[in-house]
């Protein structure tokens, strides 16, 4: 049987609590297997088909996920179009949200566009934005 091994991303809250290594933090029956004959290896995917994911396979939904250490704040804004910013507010550094229409930061009111640009202060600064690219055939989500 042939399984494809994607890095299971560990939500940023989770590294936080945990304050772990990214190498640490990945756990399950694929932490740390090689990739078998014709598997594909992916450190930077979501397998939407991965129950971890499950916020992501509506419209709608989002996660934060930690991907080559960077917070990413992932979400789906039509059925084939995603976004990723750092989930890092540029005021104070709380989790920003997503909110349909655009990022909230809870902590001090601040509002990002969904490329990251600020909306309304505190922050000065915008969201790093990342590319979120999606393949229907398989169901990832490949983010740089
Ligand atoms: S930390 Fe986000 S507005 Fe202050």
């Amino acid at each position: 049987m042939q399984r494809r091994v994607f890095l299971r991303v560990i939500a940023a809250a989770t590294v936080a609590a945990c304050g772990t290594s990214p190498s640490s933090q990945m756990s399950g029956p694929d932490a740390g297997e090689p990739p078998s004959d014709g598997e594909a290896s992916c450190t930077n995917c979501l397998d939407l088909d991965d129950p971890s994911n499950a916020a992501l396979t509506h419209v709608g939904g989002s996660r934060v996920v930690r991907v080559n250490n960077a917070n990413l704040l992932v979400a789906r804004t039509s059925e084939t179009d995603f976004i990723a910013v750092s989930s890092i507010c540029t005021h104070a550094g709380c989790t920003v949200r997503f909110a349909t229409t655009q990022i909230n930061c809870p902590c001090h009111g601040s509002q990002f566009s969904l490329d990251g640009s600020v909306l309304r202060g505190p922050a000065t600064r915008p969201l790093a934005k990342h590319t979120a690219t999606y393949d229907a055939t398989t169901n990832v989500v490949t983010l740089t």
